[in-house]
């Protein structure tokens, strides 16, 4: 085989490896759809003003637009993404934020680091209920509790403390939420 032919089937394999992680992330969870750079400023400071207090934990962290707002506003990030293509992409984005931390992994069985305050949700409608169940399960664990920033999707049974545009301010402490 020449060298183009072996340099043509190694970028053939690249995509198709590519293509068929993308495929398979969308089986577990939400597709990656980043957030808007704008309504995720809009988030971090009108409904919920994040700062060195904080840290920011994005359950499918997608290309890490999120964490790096949090950075940009003195906060640590953490970020939980089963796709590994997206990882290096944002730890690549992040390399100028030692706050900042992506892990791969699953966003229903990760463990938060201690110090989490925040968690920052953009999943989809099936996912939400689950999603939140094992925000709360972390808060006990943790022993205090979590503001949850939902991107579009309103938690179903509970009572938003704040909205705003699309965005969903709640709060979980570790006790029973019943959903509707
Ligand atoms: C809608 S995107 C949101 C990305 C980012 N949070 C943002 O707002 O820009 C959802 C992300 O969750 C990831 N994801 C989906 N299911 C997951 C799971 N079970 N565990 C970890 N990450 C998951 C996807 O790969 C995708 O990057």
């Amino acid at each position: 085989m020449s060298p183009l032919m072996i340099v043509i089937a190694c970028a053939i394999a690249l995509g198709l490896a590519f293509i068929f992680i993308f495929l398979c992330t969308v089986l577990v969870g939400a597709p990656y759809v980043p957030s808007n750079g704008g309504e995720i400023e809009n988030a971090l400071t009108k409904l919920y003003k994040i700062g060195k207090k904080d840290l920011l934990v994005d359950l499918g962290s997608g290309d890490g637009v999120v964490l790096k707002h949090a950075c940009q506003h003195g906060a640590k990030a953490f970020g939980i993404e089963i796709n590994s293509f997206l990882i290096w992409i944002s730890r690549w984005r992040l390399r100028k934020f030692p706050g900042a931390k992506v892990v791969l992994g699953n966003i229903y069985t990760t463990k938060f680091p201690e110090e989490t305050t925040v968690a920052y949700v953009f999943g989809d409608s099936r996912d939400i209920k689950a999603i939140v169940r094992h925000i709360n399960h972390e808060s006990k664990r943790i022993g205090h509790p979590i503001r949850i920033i939902s991107n579009a999707f309103e938690i179903p049974g509970m009572k938003p403390e704040k909205a705003y545009r699309a965005h969903f301010l709640y709060k979980v402490d570790g006790s029973e939420i019943k959903f509707k």
